[in-house]
């Protein structure tokens, strides 16, 4: 079996058409491919284009590719008619184990063997997923991040039964169309950025839990504070220089010790209606009146700003 090269696919089928499957399906029209949606929810066809719509003025100001046409887009209510044509598939389903292992496993029936299938998944293997496959060979995670057509950052990795083939297919298929890359060689749950970012969000539901800070005071001490640098320095370069010229080895053996109590004490909160509330209500108020849609629009326009100011644009 041989596969189309990455840099000769000209038709991406997207399975699953919500926030993260519209938006990759944004992100392919705009790099000029052709592109088929399959998504079994009443209304999909209508909300997906909505979401490419809003899409599309980030998108454009960045600069589309040669071809790219929203017209490009088919929405296909048949799955097996929308694998027919796929030279790569995107799974954005939601995130239920055992909907994702049937749906992988439907997908392999209908998809030529050739085919590399990329799930979405924030957090589950693709060992948990591809039991189901006659051919989990091609099955890889491809992580996006929420805009999947702004955040450049793609996590690839294999499940136990995928083919170190298909991983590094992935990898420079992502490359190719502009992604940022990295390749994971274990599976790890949450991959990395997730993980790293649900140990944040646990911290700041365990304070609003426990009356430490409000949800305004949260989002104000990462977007006026830390998140400033993280553009420039991860957390670890960004830890270098918290220690003068000693760096990250002055850094560690001069707060490593006091670090042990919060690295230790440190536990999930319990998920209470309240707490759901709480946080629901606190960017209720936050956005202070702002929709979705204008919170969306803000968003883009400041990534893009970063990436300009960054000079990776
Ligand atoms: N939201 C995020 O920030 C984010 C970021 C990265 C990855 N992800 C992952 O992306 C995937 C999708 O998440 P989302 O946030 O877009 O969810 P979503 O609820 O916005 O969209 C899910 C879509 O899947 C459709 N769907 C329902 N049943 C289906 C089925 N059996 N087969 C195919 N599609 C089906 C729904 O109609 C809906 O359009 C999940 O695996 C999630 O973990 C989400």
């Amino acid at each position: 079996m041989t596969r189309v090269a990455p840099q000769d696919v000209r038709h991406i089928t997207c399975v699953g058409a919500g926030v993260i499957g519209g938006g990759w399906v944004a992100y392919f029209l705009a790099r000029g491919y052709e592109v088929t949606a399959w998504d079994p929810a009443e209304g999909a066809g209508e909300r997906l284009r909505a979401i490419v719509d809003s899409a599309w003025p980030a998108l454009t100001e960045l600069g589309l590719s040669e071809g790219a046409d929203r017209a490009n887009l088919t929405f296909e209510p048949d799955l097996a008619t929308a694998m027919a044509k796929a030279q790569f598939v995107q799974e954005s389903a939601p995130e239920d184990l055992d909907l994702k292992i049937q749906l992988l496993a439907d997908i392999d029936k209908v998809t030529p063997l050739d085919v590399v299938v990329s799930s979405s998944t924030s957090g589950y293997g693709m060992s948990e997923m591809q039991v189901a496959c006659a051919h989990p060979d091609r099955m890889v995670v491809g992580h996006p991040f929420n805009p999947p057509y702004l955040i450049p950052l793609v996590e690839v990795v294999g499940g136990k039964q995928t083919s170190p083939e298909a991983v590094a297919w992935t990898s420079d298929f992502f490359r190719h169309i502009g992604k940022s890359v990295i390749t994971m060689d274990e599976e790890v749950p949450g991959f990395i950025a997730n993980r790293l970012q649900e140990a944040l969000w646990r911290e700041a539901l365990h304070m609003v839990a426990a009356g430490e800070a409000t949800v305004e005071q949260i989002d104000l001490s990462i977007t006026d504070g830390p998140g400033l640098r993280w553009p420039i320095h991860g957390p670890m370069l960004t830890f270098h220089l918290a220690g003068g010229q000693g760096g990250m080895a002055h850094m560690l053996d001069h707060f490593g010790p006091s670090l042990k109590s919060p690295w230790t004490r440190l536990e999930a909160a319990e998920l209470t209606p309240e707490l759901r509330d709480a946080v629901v209500e606190g960017v209720d108020r936050e956005a202070g009146g702002r929709t979705i849609n204008d919170l969306i629009a803000e968003r883009d326009a400041g990534i893009i700003a970063i990436q300009r100011a960054l000079g990776r644009v």
